[in-house]
């Protein structure tokens, strides 16, 4: 047997085995060697009949294959390089299927992508029940879609329901792949998978159990392929998304003709697809979300993180409850809330009531009423402050009040009490004069609703010490949220790229753009709602406010409109749009130009895309941030940015827009 690095081979009682075991990895993925090396392996069994069978298992205690390295994926350049490893992973699968002797995938663990694909090209599967053990086709998730013969084999498999399953890139557990119809047999937690797929074989060859294969009726699948698109549509909001919709016609061209056609149709499908700027966008979201997943991996190397037994909030307002809520559910510590009598009962009852709507989504793992009996409701600086670990505060956006504020809280707090404040605006360093030990003291930037929004930026001030940015990359993994560290600067990184985004579409609207022109074209670009309509959502005074604060003289229909009153639809029951969604006709003649001016949906999209890139460019030149990926982060996270578009600097790196621009790339990939 030829020598492989991933693979290994022997024999036992007539049985083949297979280990798959990817040399210093945590998990088995397809790598161009491991492609080639695994045709070869397979090409020596294919002469082969002196065996009964062979097992495919993994050396990998709990993870038998996690399918397409995505880093390969995402370095691929040309159509030929692609078709040629797809002919490689093709014609290995070919052969193991026409092998004399049935083979069977031994599934412990994660079985995704490639890695379900080859198991899809095994005899049979059987597969141990464990936590880890999940099943799926998830390429649609990163922007791909299964392109190892997946679209063939499993609508062949187990019908109209491999659409699903592929469209949503949904995994499913051992005990719901077997219901599904793609794994044959599963076993306990505590079963030997190689002893039991070894029973399992020799009950195949010698025909004791019979493989359920019914043959698929798929003759519906064009009306099956249109429901689909439809429903892929609504969630992309009528953005035709590569990955997607190639999928669907992989799967439902492909089904009309033979297995070897629909094969050459996934192939040149899967090519379009990846050499897409979309998957490339789409794999970068998956490493931004991968490297965010875990904020304590962004820790100082062997930093050992304050314990967080008890924490404190000052201000029972909007943001004040949406923290608390974290704080409660997630770290489920006591949690000090102070703010002024007045505003007590209401904060708890607005808090119970986030909560009662989060137990009725089964969101939470505790009772209401034991996650309401861990807060302590106070007007004081009651002795409660004298043990508690951290605070945020998120009282008015006053310098004045959070100035106050900081001199009575230190007074009580122990001295190495983390103090992060929740500022939208006032930098951290300003802030942190009033501070007792100001190394100690951080920006803990939430958005709201703060319990739905998953970003987290912290703001390291002049004083900050290391120390305390780290413990607040501790807070944000014990709160689940996903963080981006950043240095002071007006806006922090997130309303510091929105804020030229507002101006210049303000500026358009002015200048005769229709309202609806301008938050279409950034709709089609795969903003959930276009900027008129959040500035109108978020409150048309906010960015007024910040401008007049900053010493930016406010765009003329900003001023206008609000003069006139007009907050916003919420806000004050007015603003650029009623109630049903479309322009309220009142706020036309506010608008300066009395003629309409014409620009295409594309300009409109140059135009604003590049506004936020020449400030991403500044925060990264005055180090406001370190990488290019805290930025796409924050915007992916904190704006819904398209996430197949992998951030606003990877898109502006993969159309060209960076290096046009600045004449170089953000990313140094
Ligand atoms: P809010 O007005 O809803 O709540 C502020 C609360 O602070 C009120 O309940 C008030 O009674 C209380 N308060 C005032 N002075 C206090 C004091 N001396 N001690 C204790 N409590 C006091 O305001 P919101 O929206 O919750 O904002 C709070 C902070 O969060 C501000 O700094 C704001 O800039 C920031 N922020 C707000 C966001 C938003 O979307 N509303 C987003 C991100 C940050």
């Amino acid at each position: 047997m030829s020598i492989s690095k991933n693979f290994d081979f022997k024999v036992e009682e007539d049985v083949g085995i297979i280990t798959i075991d990817v040399p210093d990895a945590p998990m088995n993925t397809w790598t161009e060697d491991g492609i080639k090396e695994f045709g070869e392996l397979v090409g020596e069994l294919e002469k082969r009949d002196d065996l009964k069978g062979v097992i495919l298992i993994s050396g990998k205690s709990n993870n038998f294959h996690a399918g397409a390295n995505l880093n390969m994926l995402q370095a691929m350049k040309n159509r030929k390089d692609v078709l040629d490893g797809l002919d490689l992973f093709h014609s290995a699968f070919n052969k193991m299927e026409s092998f004399k002797f049935p083979v069977i995938a031994a599934i412990n663990g994660h079985c995704l992508g490639g890695g379900l694909e080859l198991a899809l090209a095994c005899t049979a599967r059987i597969a141990k029940e464990s936590p880890t053990t999940i099943i799926g086709l998830p390429e649609c998730l990163v922007g791909v879609f299964p392109g190892g013969g997946g679209t063939q084999r499993l609508p062949r498999l187990i019908g109209y329901n491999a659409v699903d399953l592929i469209l949503r890139g949904k995994t499913l557990p051992a005990a719901k792949a077997l219901e599904a119809g793609i794994i044959d047999r599963v076993v306990g937690a505590d079963a030997d998978i190689l002893e039991e797929a070894k029973k399992f074989l020799d009950e195949i060859v010698s025909k004791k159990v019979e493989l359920k294969r019914p043959t698929q009726d798929l003759s519906q699948i064009d009306d099956i392929a249109e429901m689909a698109r439809q429903g892929v549509l609504k969630v992309t909001r009528g953005r035709e998304i590569p990955g997607p919709m190639l999928a669907i016609k992989a799967i439902k061209d492909g089904v009309k003709v033979s297995f070897k056609e629909g094969i050459e149709i996934e192939k040149n499908c899967f090519a379009d697809v990846v050499l897409s700027d979309q998957a490339k966008g789409g794999i970068n979201t998956f490493f931004l979300k991968i490297m965010s997943d875990k904020p304590r991996s962004m820790m100082s190397k062997g930093f050992e993180p304050k314990p967080l037994r008890k924490a404190a909030v000052l201000g029972f307002g909007t943001m004040g409850r949406g923290i608390i809520v974290e704080m409660l559910r997630r770290m489920q510590v006591p949690v000090i809330v102070k703010d002024i009598p007045e505003a007590l009962e209401p904060g708890k009852a607005a808090l119970r009531k986030i909560l009662d709507g989060m137990a009725q989504r089964k969101r939470l793992k505790v009772p209401v009423d034991d996650l309401m009996n861990l807060l302590i409701v106070t007007s004081e600086y009651i002795d409660d402050f004298k043990d508690v670990d951290i605070v945020v505060e998120a009282v008015f956006e006053d310098p004045k009040v959070k100035a106050e504020v900081y001199k009575e809280l230190c007074e009580i707090v122990p001295e190495d009490c983390i103090l992060a404040s929740n500022t939208s605006s006032i930098p951290i360093t300003q802030l942190a004069k009033d501070v007792k030990n100001p190394e100690r003291f951080v920006g803990t930037h939430f958005f709201s609703p703060v319990w739905r929004m998953e970003l987290l930026e912290i703001i390291r001030g002049e004083k900050t010490s290391q120390e305390t940015v780290d413990n607040a990359l501790n807070f944000a993994a014990a709160i689940r949220k996903r963080p981006i560290v950043c240095r002071d600067n007006p806006g922090f990184v997130v309303n510091a790229m929105l804020f030229p985004y507002f101006t210049t579409s303000l500026d358009l609207i002015g200048k005769g753009v229709p309202i609806e022109k301008v938050d279409k074209a950034m709709t089609s670009f795969g903003m959930p709602v276009g900027p008129i309509r959040l500035i109108d959502e978020v409150g048309i005074d906010v960015p007024y406010k910040a401008m007049k604060s900053m010493g930016v003289t406010p765009p003329e229909v900003l001023k206008n409109v609000v003069e006139a009153g007009r907050y916003g639809v919420k806000k004050s029951g007015k603003g650029f749009f009623l109630v049903d969604g479309s322009v309220d006709p009142e706020v036309l003649p506010l608008i300066p130009a009395k003629e309409k001016k014409d620009m295409t949906e594309e300009e409109i999209q140059d135009l604003l895309f590049t506004e936020m890139l020449k400030i991403a460019k500044e925060l990264l030149d005055h180090k406001i941030v370190d990488d290019p990926r805290a930025v796409d982060i924050g915007m992916v996270w904190g704006t819904g940015f398209p996430p197949d578009k992998g951030g606003p600097l990877k898109w502006a790196d993969l159309t060209g827009v960076s290096e046009r621009l600045f004449g170089k790339k953000f990313y140094q990939d």
